[in-house]
């Protein structure tokens, strides 16, 4: 058997074991149900596991992961896992997570076609589009990639607080709070850039939607 792959199945093991040892119940009492407070929207990238990262175990965030964290209204995976997370678990926090060195980004900024995820990666081009002003008068491409990414987190924020399911929560008086945050691979820190609360006047007026009675 391939040595990569049978140490998943020894590494589980030994998992199992080490949790139930610590706590007989663990997994009994997450076999009842979740009931998470937060959702991870985040870089499939291997190096930013959303529970390790933030030192939560099995059960405490809801996670939806793709390459560079970007939040597409028309992508019914995503979209999806957020109804479901606001209106149904009823999650309090919604972290968007980017991260330094970010492949997904930097191939955003570069012209070379690479396959499918070219199209995906349009979302973020756009967003450099938006700001080029500001991204072109940095020359250090590194330091360049960094405020994109910074910059992608705020605009996929921005999206989540233009979405219906975020403002419907928002005006059923579940005040679901929207965060963006970039983490350093270098640091093992996470940077707190913006944070989009329960008022819909922070976006623009034709993004905003009406709803007649609160369901
Ligand atoms: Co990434």
């Amino acid at each position: 058997m391939d040595k990569a792959y049978q140490k998943l199945i020894l590494g589980n093991r030994k998992f199992a074991m080490s949790k139930k040892y610590d706590n007989p119940d663990y997994f009994k009492k997450l076999s009842l149900g979740q009931k998470p407070d937060y959702l991870w929207i985040g870089c499939s990238d291997s190096r930013v596991p959303a529970n390790e990262v933030t030192n939560t175990e099995s059960g405490e965030m809801f996670v939806h992961r793709n390459i560079a964290n970007v939040v597409v209204h028309t992508d019914f995976n995503l979209m999806s896992v957020l109804e479901y997370a606001v209106h149904v678990l009823q999650v309090k926090h919604i972290i968007v997570c980017g991260h330094y060195g970010c492949g997904g980004v930097r191939a955003a900024m570069g012209n070379t076609a690479y396959g499918l995820v070219d199209n995906w990666l349009r979302h973020i081009k756009d967003v450099y589009y938006r700001n080029s002003q500001e991204l072109d008068a940095i020359e250090n491409l590194d330091k360049r990639a960094d405020r994109l990414t910074e910059l992608n987190v705020i605009t996929q924020v921005r999206n989540l607080a233009k979405s219906k399911i975020i403002q419907k929560a928002w005006h059923n008086g579940h005040h679901v709070a929207v965060h963006g945050w970039v983490y350093g691979l270098n640091s093992g820190l996470v940077t707190e850039l913006q944070t989009v609360y329960d008022d819909k006047n922070d976006i623009e007026a034709i993004y905003r939607y009406e709803f007649d009675e609160p369901h």
